[in-house]
């Protein structure tokens, strides 16, 4: 089996998680999604009643929580003490709260140890904001990935159903930025990253894209 890492990084709505997906699906890899995990940690810290906004009432309790990722890339899964949280993570709730909460270091350390031990040997496609500079820097192929704000608004409303276009790009802006300025681990081009503007491309276009990147550098 392949232990090739594919480390994916980029903004909120780029089409990271159906691109990764696809590919791992392509190549035969496992698929971890990080953002399901920072999201997973602040569904439990909303579920008991905790300040989001308040780093040391975080800090205190984020290591009490169980969560753990399935790696199938054509059903992934996130579960939060057994319980499977996979729809509960993506509520407006959770969008509003998760970047505040993925700011604090000492969730960072308790989500990147469970990441890398997930990694283990390789063979999968991880997604996230600091998986090239962070997670995994030695990963044989680092991608970048962005998109227009429009088209991240309007891809992202056709996935969760919403109508309100301006409001989910408003929403999506606030996460980058809260993601792109923070101090540890912030949302940046790894050194040695491909950058891949999705905007003008299928996903389709973008799957066979990586694919091929992929299979360049085993
Ligand atoms: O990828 P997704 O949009 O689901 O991620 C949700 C949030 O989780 C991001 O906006 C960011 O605040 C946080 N995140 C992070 N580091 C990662 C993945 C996600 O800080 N590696």
């Amino acid at each position: 089996r392949s232990r090739l890492v594919v480390a994916v990084d980029g903004t909120s709505g780029s089409g990271k998680s159906s691109t990764c997906r696809g590919v791992a699906d392509r190549l035969g890899l496992r698929y971890l999604d990080t953002g399901a995990q920072f999201r997973a940690m602040t569904w439990w810290l909303l579920h008991e009643g905790i300040d989001v906004h308040d780093p040391a009432a975080v800090a205190a309790r984020c290591e009490e929580p169980d969560i753990a990722s399935g790696t199938d890339p054509l059903e992934p899964t996130i579960h939060v003490d057994g319980t499977d949280v996979g729809l509960a993570i993506r509520s407006d709730e959770v969008n509003a709260a998760v970047s505040p909460v993925s700011a604090v270091p000492e969730v960072r350390r308790r989500l990147l140890a469970l990441q890398r031990a997930t990694i283990g040997d390789g063979g999968i496609v991880v997604e996230g904001r600091d998986i090239g500079s962070v997670v995994w820097p030695q990963a044989e192929l680092k991608v970048y990935l962005t998109a227009d704000p429009a088209a991240r608004a309007q891809r992202r409303a056709a996935e969760t159903g919403s109508i309100d276009i301006s409001g989910t790009q408003d929403s999506l802006l606030a996460r980058d930025q809260i993601d792109s300025g923070r101090a540890t681990a912030p949302l940046t081009m790894a050194d040695g990253a491909v950058h891949l503007d999705t905007t003008p491309y299928t996903l389709e276009e973008v799957v066979a894209r990586l694919v091929a990147l992929a299979e360049a550098v085993e």
